[in-house]
């Protein structure tokens, strides 16, 4: 097992977690081919319906062995088979904890029907009443707190709902994107689920690993990561993406690279905009409040400090 950590493998998921015994795996995301004719690589994304569900209890059946006792399994998935994701999750004795939606803008335009603009996201653990979930590390400001400066609002704030916006579909303008994989996942997503469903250290497994989206975002949780993939030139690609992952830290020497990762996610999660929140001293309270939460911190930050952190992020 040791062998395959922090490494992307080249390699089918099925063969290669069919030959760990161990289970490793604190949390699983998988996004595998939603079986609709994407190009791939390597992959054929159009085969059979009843071979796709057959193929789905295969590999799904694999990672629940990898995976914890304790342990989270997240997968999202097209409308086309979600239902049968649910259904072979039961069959297999995981219990959902969320059907989440992630609704996202730039979806692709039709003529004949509405656009579609939705993944579905199915949270799963194994055990129904043990498992990591760190509320206070995605909990973000209320509109008690923001629209109505009630000071009944828990100072905490409150839990994101499980219909997530904020999180576009990774655009050819966009920086992040790679380019060289047709459905690069956004990071921010992907540190959400790790946030909230693991702890600093513990294993992420990404049998699909495409771009390598899981274990960039992984890496810089400060969590480990096992990533797997057919394609040998998406395997490369991702190696080098990963290498490439720039030091976290910024210019303002203040944060660390952890308390970096922490701003930038807070400030997609309250869908701001860096400017407008070092601008508007109410949303900045809310800010630096919600980071001290995250944070876990005993220290909190000078106001100014966030505003250097926020310009500098605008930049
Ligand atoms: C939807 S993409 C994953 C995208 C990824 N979440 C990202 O952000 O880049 C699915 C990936 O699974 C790979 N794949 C298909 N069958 C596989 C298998 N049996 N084992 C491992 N990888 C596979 C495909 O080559 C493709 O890159």
């Amino acid at each position: 097992m040791a062998k395959l950590l922090n490494k992307i493998i080249c390699g089918d998921c099925i063969e290669v977690l069919g030959e760990v015994e161990e289970a490793f795996a604190d949390l699983i995301f998988a996004d595998p081919p939603f079986n609709i004719g994407y190009k791939y690589d390597k992959y054929y994304d159009k085969v059979k319906s009843k071979n796709y569900i057959a193929w789905t209890k295969e590999w799904m059946a694999v990672c629940k062995k990898v995976l914890k006792p304790y342990g989270s399994f997240y997968i999202a998935i097209g409308d086309e088979y979600a239902a049968n994701v649910k259904v072979i999750a039961d069959e297999l004795g995981l219990f959902m904890r969320n059907w989440i939606i992630w609704h996202y803008t730039f979806g692709q335009q039709m003529k004949k029907k509405f656009a579609r603009a939705h993944t579905h996201i199915l949270y799963f653990v194994k055990d129904k009443k043990n498992f990591t979930f760190n509320d206070k590390a995605v909990r973000v400001p209320s509109d008690r707190q923001l629209i109505y400066s009630d000071k009944r609002a828990n100072p905490a704030g409150k839990m994101p709902d499980d219909v997530w916006d904020g999180y576009p579909r990774v655009c050819g303008t966009f920086k992040e994107r790679e380019g060289w994989h047709p459905c690069q996942m956004p990071e921010n997503l992907l540190k959400r689920i790790i946030a909230a469903s693991t702890n600093s250290g513990d294993c992420v497994l990404d049998p699909f690993s495409g771009s390598g989206t899981t274990a960039v975002a992984a890496k810089q949780l400060g969590r480990s990561y096992v990533g797997i993939e057919v394609s040998e030139k998406y395997v490369e690609n991702a190696e080098k993406r990963l290498a490439d992952l720039k030091k976290q830290g910024r210019g303002n020497l203040v944060f660390d690279a952890a308390e970096w990762n922490e701003l930038r996610r807070l400030l997609a999660d309250m869908e701001g905009n860096a400017k407008e929140i070092a601008a508007d001293t109410n949303l900045l309270e809310l800010f630096a409040n919600q980071f001290a939460v995250r944070t876990n911190s005993k220290k909190r930050y000078s106001k100014e400090d966030i505003v250097t952190a926020l310009k500098d992020l605008a930049d």
